[in-house]
């Protein structure tokens, strides 16, 4: 046990190292300070929440998860549920805990899915396979998933461990759907939709949902916390794919064109397939087949979509779910916090990383 003095320090330290490393998110993504703006204090100790998990005796875990935490995301779903929580004036403590763990549970689908996407490069530096490979990462994977549902059952409410268990449950169902799926063009946009909202308007849902159920919502108002999730994450998911037709890998700090290497069937794809009734699916669909062996194809496929308007049509699809999300929001009194949920679904559609 530390002396008050040192415990003193001890807690200076850890301000300082929670200020620094929520600075470093809004350093690398200015466009959030201002949606952040109320709720920067919590989302510091979101962050110190977060390299708990590389408290650990175990050396490659201490290892990975600092180097996971350590390059901060966007910290969108934290920050979703911070705010959802703030605007029915929480006062509590839980609201970074389960911050935390939305931002775990996204974390662990991110190593996983870089191993099913064969994606060598996450945030700007070489993804967690690439590094330690395969099978480390999904044990690491599998850790913070198991890790996040075990904390949550220190929390308050039962409900909290439901909602959790069932997010990750219907996330690795789209994950599986997708992959499943790929390379199968007669993929359509009601099962494509289906896919993006269980693999990630789901954690986003839960994610607002949470933050309302902490500051007491009503069923009605949790119905409408969950539903604003869902839209701005099928927003969110749309935008991604259409970023990565049209988006760079320096900026996105991912890699780009990766759908269509891995055969993912995203908005753009389906779009073209159904132009000029279907006229151009045989084309495609030869393409498709080609661009194993043949980089061209790969680069006719490209220019299909791109000359067909179908980055339009994605864009305006991503656009129709922002604004529900902002309409769904009408009925809220005004405050800063409201400001914030309104903004956000525009940050999500104007986003370029
Ligand atoms: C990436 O999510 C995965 C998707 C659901 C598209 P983010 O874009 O929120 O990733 P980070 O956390 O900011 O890196
Ligand atoms: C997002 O899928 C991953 C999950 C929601 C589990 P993507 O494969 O489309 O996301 P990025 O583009 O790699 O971030
Ligand atoms: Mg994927
Ligand atoms: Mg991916």
């Amino acid at each position: 046990m530390v002396e008050a003095p040192g415990r003193v320090t001890e807690r200076n330290d850890m301000n300082t190292l929670e200020t620094r490393a929520i600075k470093h998110t809004l350093k690398k993504h200015p466009e959030l300070l201002e949606l952040y703006g109320d709720i920067r204090g919590d989302l510091g100790a979101v962050e110190k929440t977060l390299r708990l998990f590389a408290d650990s005796p175990n050396k490659i875990i201490s290892e990975i998860s600092e180097y996971l935490f350590q390059r901060s995301g966007k910290r969108i779903r934290p920050a979703l549920l911070l705010i959802c929580s703030r605007i029915f004036d929480y006062r509590g403590e839980e609201h970074v805990l389960l911050s935390a763990l939305v931002e775990t549970i996204h974390t662990a689908s991110l190593i996983h899915d870089d191993i099913i996407d064969n994606s060598d490069i996450r945030r700007g530096q070489d993804s967690v396979h690439k590094r330690w490979g395969p099978n480390i990462t999904v044990l690491l994977g599998d850790y913070l998933y198991i890790k996040t549902i075990a904390l949550s059952l220190e929390t308050s409410s039962p409900a909290f461990v439901r909602i959790l268990t069932d997010v990750s449950t219907q996330m690795i169902e789209g994950e599986l759907h997708e992959y499943y799926m790929s390379g199968n063009l007669d993929l359509g946009e009601a099962d494509y939709l289906e896919i993006i909202r269980k693999k990630t308007a789901v954690l986003f849902s839960a994610s607002c949902r949470i933050g309302a159920l902490l500051g007491g919502a009503n069923v009605e108002q949790e119905r409408l916390f969950a539903e604003y999730g869902t839209a701005i994450g099928m927003s969110f998911q749309i935008i991604d794919d259409l970023l990565d037709y049209s988006g760079s890998r320096k900026t996105l700090g991912k890699p780009v064109l990766s759908d269509l290497s891995e055969g993912r069937i995203t908005l753009p794809m389906i779009y073209t397939l159904n132009q000029d009734n279907g006229a151009l699916r045989d084309r495609l669909a030869v393409l498709f087949q080609e661009k194993e062996k043949d980089p061209d194809a790969k680069h006719k496929i490209l220019e299909i979509v791109r000359s067909n308007g179908a980055l339009d049509y994605t864009y305006q699809q991503a656009e129709r779910y922002s604004r529900k999300a902002q309409a769904l929001l009408s009925g809220l009194p005004e405050s800063m916090y409201r400001d914030s949920l309104h903004n956000i679904p525009d940050y999500v559609l104007y986003r370029n990383r």
